[in-house]
């Protein structure tokens, strides 16, 4: 039986393609899981497949990428490689990362069906690598797993050319599986020094890559009306270090710096904030499950994610340093009742998808 190829490069691939994995081995489905080593520091990759208990990847790339297209290059050839040694039924990418692209790519090279989970995401923000990465993948996925509706009629406007399936998105599993875990295990709470705190992240290149954006970011965390907590990824640190702020913000009193945390500590983390402050796509997600259901304000100009806008999680709210604060103050202030619902999906997207990719390429 030919095998499904599942592939992740970064932190967020990881966490939502774990439910994948594991229905596809619930299921004794033949698998070969690949991570193609974008994300290569422990903290970044590594610690997530322990956090989430995957079976470790059957392949592991080294990449050595000194810019984005050399990163995608280098993916399509190891890919190519690993497709052609493993003739899969089918390859499952998901999100947006340079990553996706390039192993939708290398299946589409040897004709192999591609499913983007995750498809049909708009920010309508070509600034973003990501929204180039998103319309690209989709163009070429024979199976589009749209989370929503919106990100159905999104495809459906730009006709591309796959079957659509509106499944919600792995991340509500993800949240569901591993919140209880986390709950048991994390020590992170000992490790916070604020009893009540905002937690922030920040790494969107057309953000942290302009200092006087990041600028902007560390000016409103470090004059917040309440202490703000911020586990640094790491092309943020790299930018803060080049710019001469990351010993400033060391010493800030009400601004507590921290490694890149694990999942479970990172769940912790969100749920016993006052409220989130980000850049991240996945987090504007998260914060929308029942068991987190937290307030979000992006700091960025645009969201793929308008669900959590329209039901009441998340505001943008530009990346000027005086809006930043003032949206936390009448976020802090607002006392509105959030949704019991979450608008992406009720924790069973990985079962959906895994049964139409089973219905589709192994049952007669
Ligand atoms: C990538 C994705 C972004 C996603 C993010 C998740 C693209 C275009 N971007 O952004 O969509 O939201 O991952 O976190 O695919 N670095 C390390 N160690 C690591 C990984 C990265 O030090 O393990 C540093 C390196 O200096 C590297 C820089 O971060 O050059 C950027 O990494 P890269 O994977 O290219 O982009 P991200 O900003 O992580
Ligand atoms: N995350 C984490 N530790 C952190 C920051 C984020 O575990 O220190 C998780 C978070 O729970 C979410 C995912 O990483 O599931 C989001 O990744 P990121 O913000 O890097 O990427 P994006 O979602 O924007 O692509």
């Amino acid at each position: 039986m030919k095998p499904v190829v599942v592939v992740t490069g970064t932190r967020p691939e990881i966490i939502k393609m774990a439910p994948i994995l594991r229905a596809l081995k619930k299921n004794k489905t033949p698998t070969v899981f690949v991570h193609c080593g974008q994300h290569y520091d422990y903290n970044m990759a590594q610690q997530f497949i322990e956090n989430l208990e995957l079976t470790a990847p059957d392949y592991n790339f080294k990449i050595k990428a000194t810019s984005p297209g050399a990163q995608t290059g280098q993916i399509i050839a190891q890919m190519d490689k690993l497709l052609e040694e493993t003739n899969p039924a089918i390859v499952l990418v998901e999100g947006d990362t340079n990553t996706v692209l390039a192993a939708a790519i290398a299946a589409n090279k040897r004709k192999i069906p591609v499913g983007h989970v995750e498809a049909g995401l708009r920010s309508f923000d070509l600034r973003m690598p990501e929204e180039h990465n998103r319309r690209l993948t989709d163009n070429i996925s024979d199976f589009l797993f749209a989370p929503t509706n919106i990100a159905k009629v999104n495809l459906e406007n730009e006709k591309t050319w796959g079957k659509i399936f509106v499944t919600g998105n792995t991340v509500i599993d993800a949240v569901n599986e591993h919140l209880p875990i986390a709950e048991r295990k994390s020590e992170i709470l000992d490790k916070i020094k604020f009893k009540k705190y905002i937690l922030a992240t920040a790494h969107r290149a057309e953000n942290v890559d302009d200092i006087k954006i990041l600028r902007n970011f560390i000016e409103a965390f470090t004059e917040s009306p309440l202490p703000v907590v911020y586990p640094i990824h790491p092309r943020t640190k790299k930018r803060l270090c080049e710019g001469g702020l990351y010993d400033m913000i060391e010493k800030t009193p009400n601004l507590q710096v921290l490694a890149p945390l694990g999942y479970l500590d990172f769940l912790i983390a969100m749920k016993n904030s006052e409220l989130i402050l980000t850049d991240s796509g996945g987090i504007q997600e998260e914060a929308t499950a029942p068991a987190i259901k937290k307030q979000v304000l992006v700091m960025r100009l645009s969201t793929e994610r308008p669900e959590a806008v329209e039901a009441g999680f998340a505001q943008i709210v530009g990346t000027d340093k005086q809006k930043i604060l003032s949206a936390i103050k009448s976020a802090l202030e607002r006392k509105h009742k959030l949704p019991d619902e979450s608008p992406f999906g009720d924790g069973k997207a990985a079962e959906r998808i895994v049964d139409i990719v089973e219905k589709e390429f192994f049952v007669d």
